[in-house]
């Protein structure tokens, strides 16, 4: 539908920004923090700069809150990093680690801003990994659950809002990228198993947040990728709804629903695929009710037919920020990812496609019913320092402003949305392309090959962010196009 008026965001929308921990903190060898798969994972990336520094949080978090309260922030999303809790398998938490978030979330409380806490964001703690296999054991169904009950206990009295597992989804899907994976020739079946072993965890830990943590609210958060049907040939349909399923639906459903739904329970018959799900584990998601949808989109994506007969492709990701690199899967008998014509692309091929974001926000709405938060969303860009000092980066501003006009349409289509935090607030660590990629409303002058001064500068698209959230989402800024 058209609407005669600008969109009007609730009063009390949660305005924010978000971060993850392994991407923004640095400081990996700090107050008994131990490593992380992660740390590990970032060295591998050749060009890169890996973690150990990044936007260098741990020692500058004060300051960075400060540049949320001033931009006028009312929520900021991150994660807490496992192994500065728990640093090895004594079962004694780090008092350390623990004071680091108490300070943490007592500067965005003091400064009226919501704090919004991921439990999990790819860093499983190096010890966790050795002893458990990482997500192949169920032991680490119970190091989970103690890790995440010391959250509720420590955090619960200010941390009303809560994030289990970060992109489950993705980290499935893409389990060889993102280290997840351990053996690729068993990992068709193996992916199965390891997801239902995350689906206890998220579980159990939904239910320790409503037994400890009064007034406690919690969710998943799916990454999420809308997929339109490259023609309207019904096969290309059927197509679009395979991908949807296989990387999306089957989790969003299961997160709502607490159960498998049918279609993946299908293709494990057909492919004679057995997850291991046990009675207890049942009793669990029975009984794990979740109360929002934490939602990260960025792009979307196109699907068309791929006959039984075709050759298989995997992703193969764009590594050089140079147009063109990227290249889409083939998934044979399911579908096979396209490009889509009608749309742009950043410098990394990721789609730009804000009405994605309204898609996308109609679609869980009318699936699930459940109130809907943003928690990434954002722009990759190559950046540097102008001539005269400041950061100018037009093309997020266009970005950020097209995206929040369609969360604000969604919600007079009737959605209920009560956040938006994208990624990210700093400029951090990119998952795929290391610090070249940058995603900040505020620079860290620091490059993949040279630790700079770390000096934080604000862009333009903090200040017009600024502008935008201080009017609870009334004052859009010039316009380039005229348009909204
Ligand atoms: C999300 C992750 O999938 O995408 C983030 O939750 C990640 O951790 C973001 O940084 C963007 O991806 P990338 O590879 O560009 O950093």
């Amino acid at each position: 539908m058209e609407y005669k008026d600008n969109p009007i965001f609730p009063a009390r929308f949660m305005w924010g920004a978000s971060s993850a921990s392994w991407q923004v903190e640095g400081a990996v060898n700090e107050d008994g923090r131990t490593p992380s798969v992660i740390d590990l994972n970032t060295k591998t990336k050749e060009g890169y700069a890996d973690n150990s520094v990044t936007a260098d949080h741990y020692h500058h978090y004060r300051e960075d809150v400060e540049l949320m309260k001033k931009a006028g922030f009312t929520s900021y999303r991150f994660s807490i990093a496992w192994s500065r809790i728990y640093p090895d398998d004594s079962g004694v938490p780090n008092q350390l680690g623990i004071a680091f978030y108490n300070n943490l979330i007592n500067s965005l409380v003091k400064s009226g801003i919501e704090p919004i806490v991921t439990l999990y964001h790819y860093d499983m703690p190096v010890w966790v990994d050795e002893k458990y296999g990482g997500w192949y054991d169920r032991g680490i169904i119970d190091a989970f659950d103690q890790y995440v009950r010391t959250c509720f206990k420590e955090y619960g009295d200010r941390v009303k809002y809560w994030l289990s597992i970060n992109e489950q989804n993705m980290q499935i899907c893409y389990g060889k990228w993102l280290g997840v994976c351990k053996n690729e020739d068993t990992w068709e079946e193996d992916q199965w198993k390891v997801n239902n072993i995350m689906n206890v965890c998220h579980a159990k830990a939904v239910i320790a947040c409503h037994e400890l943590v009064p007034g406690g609210q919690i969710g998943p958060v799916p990454g999420y990728v809308p997929i339109y049907p490259e023609t309207c040939k019904p096969a290309d349909q059927i197509a679009a709804q395979n991908a949807e399923e296989m990387t999306e639906k089957v989790w969003t459903d299961f997160y709502a629903h607490q159960e498998y739904n049918g279609f993946i329970k299908a293709y494990w018959r057909e492919h004679n695929i057995n997850p291991d799900i046990r009675p207890e584990d049942l009793d669990a998601f029975a009984k794990a009710k979740i109360d929002f949808f934490a939602l990260n989109c960025y792009r979307s994506n196109t699907a068309r037919e791929a006959k039984p007969d075709e050759k298989a492709e995997d992703y193969l990701l764009n590594k050089s920020g140079k147009k063109g690199e990227l290249s889409f899967p083939v998934v044979p008998g399911m579908y096979a990812l396209t490009k889509n014509s009608y749309v742009e692309t950043t410098d990394w091929d990721w789609e730009i496609d804000p009405i994605a974001m309204r898609y996308m926000l109609r679609y869980v709405w009318d699936h699930y019913q459940l109130p809907m938060m943003i928690t990434e969303n954002g722009l990759g860009a190559h950046e540097d320092v102008s001539e005269d000092g400041k950061v100018h980066d037009p093309e997020r501003i266009k970005f950020l402003r097209d995206q929040i006009f369609q969360v604000g349409r969604a919600i007079q289509d009737g959605c209920e949305v009560i956040g938006y935090n994208p990624w990210s607030f700093t400029d951090l660590l990119s998952t795929g392309n290391g610090m070249s990629k940058r995603y900040g409303l505020v620079f860290i002058n620091t490059t993949d090959k040279d630790v700079r001064d770390l000096r934080r500068i604000p862009k333009d698209s903090y200040y017009w962010y600024s502008n935008l959230i201080k009017s609870n989402g009334q004052d859009w800024g010039v316009q380039a196009d005229g348009k909204i």
